[in-house]
């Protein structure tokens, strides 16, 4: 039996169709009239300990003590830049995913709409606050912040033909793995959600072409 994803799987098949250019992804270039500088601190648990923590939240709510200083901490940490390099792997080092931060309810934080930027360790003010609680399936869950990890499948398949959906998909759950264990470590609850409504979830974000891969609800 012949189905889309064994179809799409062989079209993927290496070599691609384009050669790879190795090049950082535009998003270095972004400049935002309207940015927040965060902040971070050291994660002082140590590998094991974050794997045995490490947990997809359930049932969250929106906490007390989230702060600026926590988001910084957890991105910093787990998608953030030290000294031009990333916590995570990219294929041909083009980091393609974008991480949109949707604030609902964070301590000296406006609500609204931004996009993280690794290099200056920034939030870039895109929209106001929109209700995305809708792209969920399940109930249960309210947060603090949602990440929105997500790209413009375009932007790897110039480099990596048909094959780029696969890294992308292959990069967005580095990045989820990281978040995970870092958000275990500063007691912070997380949820990887695959299952969304993709309409609600693509078209509240105010980039063009932006498909969303993962929602990451944060809260405790
Ligand atoms: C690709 C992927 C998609 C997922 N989607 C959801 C989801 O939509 N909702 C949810 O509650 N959990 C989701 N999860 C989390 C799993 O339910 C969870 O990892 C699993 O129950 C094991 O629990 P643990 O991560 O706490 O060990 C997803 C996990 C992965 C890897």
């Amino acid at each position: 039996m012949t189905t889309y994803f064994t179809t799409y799987h062989k079209e993927s098949n290496w070599p691609p169709m384009k050669k790879p250019i190795n090049s950082l992804h535009d998003q270095e270039n972004v400049h935002y009239p309207n940015s927040l500088d965060l902040n971070y601190k050291q994660v002082e648990l140590d590998l094991m300990g974050a794997l045995k923590r490490r947990e997809s939240a359930k049932d969250m709510q929106i906490g007390e003590s989230m702060d600026r200083l926590k988001l910084g901490t957890l991105l910093k940490w787990s998608i953030g830049d030290m000294d031009g390099k990333r916590m995570f792997p990219s294929a041909g080092h083009l980091y393609t995913i974008t991480c949109l931060v949707v604030v609902k309810q964070l301590n000296g934080v406006k609500p609204g709409i931004y996009e993280y930027t690794p290099a200056t360790h920034s939030l870039g003010w895109l929209c106001a606050y929109q209700e995305i609680d809708n792209a969920f399936v399940q109930d249960g869950i309210d947060f603090n912040v949602c990440l929105v990890l997500g790209t413009d499948f375009k932007n790897v398949s110039k480099h990596y033909g048909e094959r780029g959906y696969r890294f992308s998909l292959l990069e967005a759950g580095h990045m989820m793995q990281n978040v995970q264990l870092v958000a275990a470590s500063i007691n912070v609850r997380v949820t990887p959600i695959g299952g969304f409504k993709d309409k609600i979830a693509n078209e509240f974000i105010p980039l063009m072409d932006f498909k969303t891969i993962y929602l990451v609800p944060v809260g405790e």
